[in-house]
């Protein structure tokens, strides 16, 4: 058995983290072949709620478990981390947009930042799905000084997961038949599911799905709302299908399961200026992935005047979100 992964989880008492930790533990995120240390990170009036998640982690005889860390210590939480799944803020409830969030989940990430910096291992890689997330991640990476800005990601991985359901749904495919679907921008109702460069079948999905009005109407809306229409249906937001589409992402990113040749997923990075989108902002792009830790963004792909015009908004609202956090970063 190789050494553990050290895999931070913060918010590990809650939904997300729920559904999360013991899909960890089996092996869904590092492969069936490496052993995982779980660092879970929870605040104070959590912890028994904590320590019940632990015991059922024990109870689940997990081989690839090799131990956990259970604290209200963000700097013991991070000791040593490879990988830490930033999931613990506050979900947003009816009525509410992920950005009303800001203040009070932002200040939660600076201090994860410094922590991260200060005790997370040199190859430390940081997903971060507590909402608003781009901007979360952008507040972490500036506090973590040292830390390359490359290493802090935010996950819109579940709006693809999402888009590539309704397309599949439509073109009466399986949902593997979806490739090359990049959600563009911020994981907000301004997201931008490119279906303009997605295929079906190796196709270009627009010879597939012929009807436009439908990608540009009930299509994109769908996937825009679809956060909401999970808090309005459940009264509570996503949990389940959020915990998979981050073990998608950590997968595809560094758990040893790089992205197929020719296809592309979702991942929210730093800009570096691609696509016209400034520098530093955490902007959901394609990017293909190496399973090992590295990815690249796709370039060169063709925008049509309906999607530049979609990422241009979004962008516009990831920088509104900088501006308001300015304090923070
Ligand atoms: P939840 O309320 O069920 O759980 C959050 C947990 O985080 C709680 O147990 C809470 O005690 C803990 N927590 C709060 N502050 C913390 C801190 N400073 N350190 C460590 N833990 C802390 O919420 P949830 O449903 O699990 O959602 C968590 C976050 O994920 C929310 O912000 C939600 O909006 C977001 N989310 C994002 C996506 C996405 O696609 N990016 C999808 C679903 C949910
Ligand atoms: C989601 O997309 O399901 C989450 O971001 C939760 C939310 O507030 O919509």
């Amino acid at each position: 058995m190789s050494t553990p992964v050290r895999v931070a989880v913060t918010g590990a008492a809650g939904q997300i983290g729920y559904a999360l930790v013991f899909r960890i533990a089996s092996g869904q995120m590092f492969g069936p072949d490496t052993p995982v240390h779980l660092q879970l990170l929870e605040i104070t009036p959590a912890l028994d709620a904590l320590q019940g998640v632990a015991m059922e982690l024990e109870d689940g005889a997990f081989p690839l478990l090799a131990g956990m860390t259970l604290t209200d210590d963000a700097a013991e939480a991070f000791d040593g981390t490879n990988v830490a799944c930033l999931v613990g803020a506050k979900p947003r409830g009816p009525g509410m947009e992920r950005a009303d969030l800001l203040k009070d989940n932002g200040a939660i990430f600076t201090g994860q930042g410094r922590a991260l910096a200060d005790n997370a291992a040199d190859d430390l890689k940081v997903a971060v799905v507590g909402n608003p997330a781009n901007t979360n991640a952008l507040i972490a990476a500036a506090n973590a000084e040292g830390v390359p800005t490359e290493r802090f990601s935010a996950m819109v991985r579940l709006d693809e997961n999402r888009a590539k359901s309704q397309l599949a749904n439509k073109a009466g495919v399986s949902v593997a038949e979806v490739t090359n679907l990049a959600v563009w921008g911020n994981h907000s109702p301004t997201m931008v599911p490119d279906f303009d460069n997605a295929r079906i079948g190796g196709q270009p999905l627009t010879d597939v799905i012929e009807d436009r009005g439908w990608l540009e109407g009930e299509f994109l809306s769908t996937v825009q709302q679809r956060g909401k229409a999970i808090i309005d249906a459940r009264g509570a937001s996503s949990a389940a299908s959020a915990a998979n589409a981050l073990i998608d992402h950590v997968a595809n990113w560094c758990g040893g399961k790089p992205t197929p040749e020719g296809d592309w997923v979702s991942m929210a990075v730093p800009s570096d200026g691609s696509y016209g989108v400034p520098e530093g902002l955490i902007c959901g792009f394609p990017v293909t992935t190496d399973g090992a830790g590295a990815y690249r963004i796709v370039e060169g792909l063709e925008l049509s005047g309906f999607t530049q015009a979609k990422l241009g908004s979004t962008v516009a609202e990831l920088e509104e979100e900088r501006d308001a956090v300015s304090d923070m970063l």
